[in-house]
């Protein structure tokens, strides 16, 4: 069971930003997307998510061809992501922004609209009962009630974390979400990203930080200038010498 990018190809005007990338992000593993500035790695999300199509290519959800669906019937599918700029409303409890993300996937049906107030109100109670300990799982505030904009930017990114994690994703697709985030932080994001992926939940991890990705990473795939140039185990991907060169200004890094 995977989510794939199949040989995509994307070009906006005469700018080539992808070229025959494809990246497979399997259930219950962690994949590790690095690249300098400009590398393309948000387009690519953005290609397996449905905000943009592949010029040539493909994007399969467990074998099936889903390149021509909108996004929200991605997120139906169970694919989930983050943005590299939060966005959440910051006027907002962080208790609803978590349980917003519950909503997100799991609509409430027509049928829904039928069953009794009391059976609704359980529902949601049982909702706001997995929000909550989503909240504490993540240390996010000792109020759910607080606005959101009182949150420190770590610990929105983590909040929107949270929030893609409640939508209960089959892929959940992070982009740079330990950029700004304290190292208490960090570690409370890597248990979370690790949890996911053990609850057969298959993770793509865009970070800059290339020693936090190779650390929890299952696989690594490096993009320069829109071309795969390096895939493989964190430590073959860190090593390599194009990598190097293009990524970490000709420092090797140990992993
Ligand atoms: N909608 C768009 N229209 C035109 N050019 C775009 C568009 N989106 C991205 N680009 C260009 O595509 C290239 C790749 O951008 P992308 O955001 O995918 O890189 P990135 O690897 O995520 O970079 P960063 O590390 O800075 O987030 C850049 O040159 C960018 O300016
Ligand atoms: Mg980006």
């Amino acid at each position: 069971m995977s989510l794939d990018a199949i040989d995509t190809s994307i070009a906006f005007g005469g700018l080539k930003v992808l070229t025959n990338v494809s990246v497979q992000v399997e259930r219950g593993r962690i994949t590790g997307l690095v690249g300098p500035n400009g590398a393309g790695k948000t387009t690519l999300f953005n290609c397996l998510t449905g905000v943009v199509r592949p010029q040539q290519g493909s994007v399969r959800i467990d074998g099936r061809d889903i390149s021509a669906l909108p996004l929200d019937k991605r997120i139906q599918l169970g694919i989930s992501r983050t943005f590299q700029t939060p966005r959440l409303d910051l006027d907002a409890s962080v208790l609803d922004a978590v349980m917003l993300g519950f909503y997100s996937r799991h609509k409430p049906s027509l049928a829904a609209s039928f069953v009794s107030t009391a059976t609704r109100r359980r529902h949601d109670a049982q909702l706001r009962e997995k929000a909550e300990a989503l909240i504490e799982q993540f240390q996010l505030t000792p109020n759910p009630h607080q606005r959101s904009g009182a949150l420190s930017l770590g610990r929105l990114r983590l909040l929107e974390v949270a929030r893609a994690i409640a939508s209960e994703p089959q892929y959940l697709l992070l982009d740079e979400p330990a950029a700004g985030v304290d190292e208490n932080d960090r570690q409370l994001l890597a248990r979370a990203i690790r949890n996911a992926a053990a609850r057969n939940v298959g993770v793509l991890l865009v970070e800059h930080n290339v020693g936090f990705v190779a650390e929890l990473s299952d696989h690594m795939l490096a993009l320069v200038r829109g071309e795969v140039v390096a895939a493989g185990s964190p430590h073959a991907v860190v090593n390599d010498p194009e990598v190097v060169t293009a990524y970490l200004g000709g420092q090797r890094v140990a992993a």
